[in-house]
This record gives C-alpha cells, structure tokens and sequence, in this order.
C-alpha cells in the first residue's frame, strides 16, 4: 500500500517500522514519517528506522551531474541544477528534525559506509532501471532524444571519476554513505 496512508493499518498496533532507500521517494515524505508514527505502538519502547542517501555517494552523485548536464541541454546551455533528487534527508540535522517534528524522542542519526561494488560500471545499468530516481530523472526530460542519452552519459560520467578496484576481489568499489536515522514513540 501508499506509505504515505497505510490505511488498513491500526492506531498503536506494530512494534518497529522500517523503511530502507522507500521513503525518501515518496512525494510526501513528512506524511510516511506520520504514518510510521501513527502505526507504533505508545509504550516508550517500539521503534522506527528510515534509511537514507547521503549526497556525497557515488550513485546519487551520477544521478544529479547526468540529470544536471541534460537539463542543461534542454534549457538550451542556461545552467540548470536539479540537487533534490534521490537526496532527500541527506542533511542529517534536517532528517533528525523531520523525526522529531512527527513526535519521536530519542532521534539518533547514524552515518554508515558500505561500498557498492560492481564488476563493471557497465553493470550500473542494470541497477539504474531499478532506481525509482531512474523514472523521475526521465520524467524531468522533454524530449525522447534527451531520455534516451541518459543511460549513454550516466555511464559515461560514472567513468569519468575512476572508481578504484579492491585488491582483495578486484571489484571497482563504489562509495556509498546512508544515514540509518531511529526514534521512539513515548
Ligand atoms: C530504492 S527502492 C528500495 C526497496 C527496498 N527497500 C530495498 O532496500 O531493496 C524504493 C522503493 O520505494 C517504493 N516506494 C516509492 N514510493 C512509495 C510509496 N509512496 N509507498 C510505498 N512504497 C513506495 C518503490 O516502489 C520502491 O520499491
């Protein structure tokens, strides 16, 4: 169902809510915290956790130059930035003010690292038609000449930065950064 209005779901019925790289799609994220709020039990002890990107990884960081250098194209050569996407909650005092807003105590905001690791950043193709910031980026460009470049240049830029390889299994390793942000329900 919509995140955004779990409708068959109680009042005070679930113990923990989670939502990993979900929520920070949604058009109305503030509403899926308060849904999330909403479901947990109030006994000071039942949980939720939200995971999202940071803006300094290697795949938003494609996403935003590819999505950026076509935009550009499309405003004929006028600079154009288009920061938000698949970015939302990367500002960690942002996220832990969101949470509290909705009601939760106890907010922490927990920045991990884990490398996304690829044979190939031909293979990032595949992912890319998986990413719901693939379809938002595509339906931001105009034209079908423009969204076919996309998945050519997102390639290309993903190149140009030269991911390293681990020596340990010769794999590019790619720098990923999430916030695991947590609160309680009193
Ligand atoms: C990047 S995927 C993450 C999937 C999964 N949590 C995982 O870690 O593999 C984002 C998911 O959010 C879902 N999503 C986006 N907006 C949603 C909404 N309003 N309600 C429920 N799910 C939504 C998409 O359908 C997609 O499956």
């Amino acid at each position: 169902m919509d995140g955004q209005n779990l409708i068959s779901i109680e009042n005070d019925s679930i113990d923990y809510t989670f939502s990993i790289f979900g929520l920070i799609f949604f058009p109305d994220l503030i509403k899926g915290m308060k849904e999330m709020y909403r479901v947990l039990k109030s006994n000071n002890q039942s949980r939720t956790a939200i995971a999202s990107w940071c803006s300094d990884s290697f795949l938003p960081e494609i996403f935003r130059e590819t999505l950026n250098q076509l935009l550009t194209e499309q405003n004929n050569g006028k600079p154009t930035t288009h920061k938000q996407l698949a970015s939302s909650l990367s500002n960690e005092l942002e996220f832990k003010n969101h949470l509290e807003s909705v009601g939760f105590i106890d907010v922490s905001i927990t920045r991990i690292e884990h490398p996304l690791e690829v044979n190939e950043l031909s293979d990032l193709s595949i992912l890319l038609k998986s990413n719901p910031a693939y379809v938002d980026c595509l339906d931001l460009l105009h034209t079908d000449e423009l969204k076919l470049k996309f998945d050519s240049l997102f390639i290309e830029i993903a190149k140009s930065k030269n991911p390293k390889r681990s020596l340990e299994n010769n794999k590019l390793q790619l720098k990923s950064y999430s916030y695991i942000g947590v609160g309680t329900k009193l």
